[in-house]
């Protein structure tokens, strides 16, 4: 999984936090990260180290020392594991209805007008800056059913060096979907979707494999057998990730349950939907079994808590699926969640947790008020958003470790009309953290690398 390592080439000095180990949050006071030609980490260094001095001189005296300031911490770069790229005009609105209506209502017809490219780039071009900008370093995209505007995502997440997942959306029941807005048919879903893994594959500018296929059916509601039987069919022959929808809301998974008789956990493994390359968005009403099914499959769940609030009628039993050994990292659904960063997804993370752990009705009485034992600390929260993320996509990211992409970013407390404020002598790393996930805003986000290279600068 990890990648070799060859001749670092540059070096970061910093303060580094990240988390390993679930729960856990590591610290290296002065590391000096170095960076091959390929963008893989060759070592970190703690200053105690006997190469340290040395090394860390050579790099600044070839101009390829970047020293992080006081108030800088260097963290990896945050993984989205669920974001709707064509919503991201409606970011912010449009939830005030419940899934079923905000789907038809607002949604659909948005997703209509990537048929038109124009459109397509312009909203593709604002989102990807955002998410880079906001220190998002891989984003799993669901698209729309257009081929050419896919594409187009494709090329400029490649442009802009953002990592990223990107599948063609794969919806074609006609009970399911508007007539303004379906593939033609299953087969015709089938091979445009064969058709974007060849595009992503063989793209030329793609030769490191930034950007990486989804085979993507929506959800069941909108899919057929043939559909869904097809899609399965390909993943057994590719070696493309596949996302979903999972058991999302009580009208989704109930619409699951009543079509098949089970849940969507065991149709999409009957499918053959349900492998170790699998994205399960959502996931709010999985049951014991179906925790149990996705960890034996080696799937992952994109835990959405702050879409959730909208549309999952529930709170999604994080502990639950820690205690199931599923691999589980965060998603902002853009745009059922209502903002773009996925330190705020953490943050929601940590306060649906609460919520499911104490109750909501204060005329129930405490013991009985909500589930014993369910609340997540912002460690572990910070871990979903990092290594939870790179595990779940069996990637080497996520981590700030020799082997693992340099996918990183700076965030700085000492910004002009900053919100994050640090003070060193009372506030202690994890208190720093915690300020972290809460406050970070987008100029907050100094620096970004991805895969090695430097994608957002200071702007000061
Ligand atoms: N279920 C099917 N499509 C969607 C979508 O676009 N967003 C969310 N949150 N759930 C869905
Ligand atoms: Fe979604």
């Amino acid at each position: 999984m990890i990648g070799s390592t060859g001749t670092a080439l540059t070096a970061v000095v910093a303060s580094v936090l990240d988390a390993p180990t679930r729960g856990e949050l590591r610290v290296r006071h002065e590391a000096l990260v170095t960076v091959d030609q390929a963008g893989i980490i060759v070592s970190v260094l703690d200053p105690s180290d006997s190469e340290y001095e040395q090394l860390r001189d050579r790099f600044a005296r070839n101009g390829h020392l970047t020293e992080l300031e006081e108030g800088q911490f260097l963290l990896p770069g945050l993984i989205d594991l669920h974001n709707h790229a064509p919503q991201w005009p409606q970011l912010g609105k449009a939830l005030d209805v419940p899934l079923e209506v905000w789907l038809n209502r607002y949604t659909f017809p948005l997703e209509a007008k990537y048929a038109d490219l124009g459109f397509a780039g312009e909203v593709y071009e604002s989102l990807v800056d955002s998410m880079i900008g906001n220190g998002t370093t891989t984003a799993v995209y669901f698209a729309t059913t257009h081929l050419p505007a896919t594409k187009l995502l494709v090329d400029l997440c490649i442009e802009k060096g953002q990592r990223a997942l990107v599948g063609k959306v794969a919806m074609d029941d006609p009970d399911g979907c508007p007539d303004f807005y379906r593939d033609e048919s299953a087969a015709t879903a089938i091979a445009a979707t064969a058709e974007l893994i060849d595009y992503v594959e063989s793209h030329p500018g793609n030769r490191d494999g930034l950007v990486l296929p989804a085979i993507t059916p929506r959800f069941i509601p909108s899919c057929t057998d043939e559909l869904m039987a097809g899609l399965g069919e390909l993943a057994t022959h590719s070696s493309a990730h596949i996302q979903t929808h999972c058991s999302e809301s009580d009208w989704a998974h109930s619409y699951g349950v009543s079509r098949f008789g089970q849940t969507d956990t065991a149709t999409y493994r009957d499918f053959g939907l349900l492998t170790s390359k699998t994205v399960l968005a959502h996931s709010n009403f999985v049951n014991a079994q179906d925790l149990a099914m996705i960890a034996d499959a080696g799937a992952a769940v994109a835990h959405c808590p702050l879409s959730n609030v909208y549309f999952a009628n529930a709170v999604f039993p994080t502990r639950d699926a820690f205690a199931a050994d599923v691999h589980i990292g965060l998603g902002t659904d853009v745009s059922g969640g209502p903002g773009p960063s996925v330190f705020s997804a953490a943050a929601s993370a940590v306060a649906a947790s609460r919520v499911r752990e104490d109750g909501v009705d204060p005329i129930v009485t405490a013991d009985e008020r909500g589930v014993p034992d369910s609340r997540i600390s912002f460690a572990e929260a910070f871990w979903m958003a990092t290594t939870g993320g790179g595990e779940a996509l069996r990637l080497p990211i996520g981590v700030l470790s020799p082997g693992y992409s340099f996918d990183a970013i700076a965030i700085d407390t000492a910004v002009p009309e900053t919100d994050l404020n640090i003070w060193p002598d009372i506030d202690s790393s994890l208190d720093v953290l915690q300020k972290i996930i809460n406050n970070t805003v987008r100029r907050n986000v100094s620096r970004v690398w991805i895969q090695g290279v430097l994608v957002k600068s200071p702007s000061r």
